[in-house]
């Protein structure tokens, strides 16, 4: 390894970066996000074209990014500079960037609320008996608070800050080790209770039956947009976290353990959300305000309830802090690469610029509020901001990114490094014919899809 590699920093083992790459993927997009997507669009059908999606769509990406960043040992800006430089392509990676920045502006809102909800977890806020209708009420009086909901945010980024600021291996990857398997023995528990409610097995059809008939091609857009999300692709997560990998490691078993491990929580938090929905009749398709408006409700009916909601909370904090790691990384290791910045300095100064940001959205569930409902596009700051970055700029992202590794740097100079210490490529055909035609192409026709009918949530 040469001396610049060191300096950047590097994973300290390959399990090490798969679990924090596991950590970026697995977030609030898998347990938060995930299981009311999947309600909103029909259930058990959307789950299976989720999953096509997953593996014709998302690992060929992945593996597409892993190898941008090894090659290169740089950020998205940086790695397609270094490939194709004096070109608009690292226009491309710091689209990226910025994507990433105004991610965690959002998500670091939404993180808050699990922060939130843990503390009042602990204090006891939620009452024995509550009802379905009183946890709504909670819920929307709780991110209506204006104070506390931009105190969450700052706390939430603060945290962030604090493990970028430790490295990659020295905080990235030592804090994925310990939060990853706590989350995973967690999500066991409380799946174990949830599927043996009374009830539980409606929840269980509605999830694991599927019903065509509620395809659309909305549908597709839907599953498309998840995969990208809960995946960390389309904005170069995965450029700056592969550009850390060590050249003997496999990448492409290493970003199958990575789609692998996140499509099992996701699919386990589906387990765990949709036998406690139908258990006490709460519908389906209940928006963004699910997991906080339902679980709660769950914890008060099982023994050491508030135990388990408080670990539960908790861990879903450390789930969001995991992946708010990997936005806050891509835009540190940019500025250190590019612009030679102190990573303390970079760190700190882009923590405050998501804080900042992040303030509209924090203050968006507040109904008095201008940011509640924006002229003109009427919706929320959070809600646009969902929207613009979350859907629009990753898919047009990752469709960029495929065209570049499929087209412009060519699938023979990935494969060179993806294979480079002897390693073997499994399944490399299949690879170079997705990358090449189904995803520039089933990308492309649903990114104007979406834009024509704007019809994307
Ligand atoms: N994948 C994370 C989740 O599912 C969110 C996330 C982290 C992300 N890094 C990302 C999404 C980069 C897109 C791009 O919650």
């Amino acid at each position: 390894m040469n001396a610049r590699n060191t300096e950047r920093g590097a994973w300290g083992s390959r399990f090490g970066f798969i679990l924090a790459a596991a950590g970026s993927a697995i977030g609030l997009g898998n347990i938060w996000r995930f299981p009311y997507v999947t309600g909103n669009n029909g259930g058990a059908a959307f789950v299976i074209i989720y999953f096509a999606f997953v593996i014709l769509i998302g690992l060929p990406v992945m593996i597409a990014e892993l190898s941008l960043g090894r090659r290169t040992a740089r950020n998205p800006v940086g790695a397609f500079a270094q490939l194709a430089p004096r070109s608009f392509w690292p226009a491309v990676g710091m689209l990226g960037v910025l994507t990433g920045l105004g991610i965690l502006s959002y998500y670091g809102v939404i993180a808050g609320w699990t922060l939130g909800y843990f503390l009042k977890a602990v204090c006891g806020g939620f009452s024995a008996d509550m009802s379905y209708i009183q946890s709504s009420e909670i819920f929307a009086q709780f991110v209506a608070d204006p104070l506390q909901a931009v105190g969450l945010l700052f706390v939430f980024i603060a945290l962030t800050g604090i493990v970028v600021k430790g490295g990659v291996s020295g905080g990235i990857e030592r804090w994925a080790k310990i939060l990853m398997p706590l989350l995973f023995v967690l999500l066991l528990l409380l799946t174990l209770r949830s599927v043996t409610l009374e009830n539980a097995a409606a929840g269980l059809t509605f999830y694991l039956k599927p019903d065509f008939s509620k395809v659309t091609v909305n549908t597709l857009g839907n599953a498309l947009g998840q995969a990208l999300f809960s995946l960390s692709l389309g904005m170069g997560a995965m450029i700056t976290y592969g550009s850390y990998i060590s050249k003997r490691d496999n990448l492409v078993t290493s970003a199958a353990y990575v789609c692998l491990f996140d499509t099992l929580i996701a699919v386990i938090a589906g387990l765990m959300i949709f036998p406690a929905l139908f258990s006490q009749n709460i519908p389906p398709a209940g928006g963004p305000g699910l997991v906080f408006e339902t679980l709660p409700i769950l914890f008060n009916q099982m023994p050491g309830g508030m135990l388990f909601g408080a670990g539960f909370f908790l861990l879903l904090t450390v789930a969001a802090l995991t992946s708010t790691i990997s936005l806050l990384e891509v835009v540190v290791a940019y500025l250190v690469d590019e612009w030679k910045w102190k990573r303390n300095t970079a760190v700190w100064m882009m923590a405050l610029v998501a804080f900042a940001l992040g303030i509209p959205s924090a203050l968006s569930q507040n109904g008095s509020a201008f940011f509640t409902r924006l002229p003109i596009i009427h919706m929320g700051f959070l809600d646009l901001f969902n929207i613009l970055l979350g859907n629009y700029s990753l898919t047009l992202g990752a469709l960029l990114i495929a065209l570049f590794v499929a087209f412009r740097w060519g699938i023979h100079q990935a494969n060179q490094e993806i294979t480079q210490m002897g390693q073997i490529f499994y399944g490399k055909t299949a690879w170079s014919i997705l990358i090449r035609f189904l995803c520039p192409i089933a990308i492309l026709g649903i990114f104007v899809y979406i834009l024509l009918t704007r019809n994307y949530f």
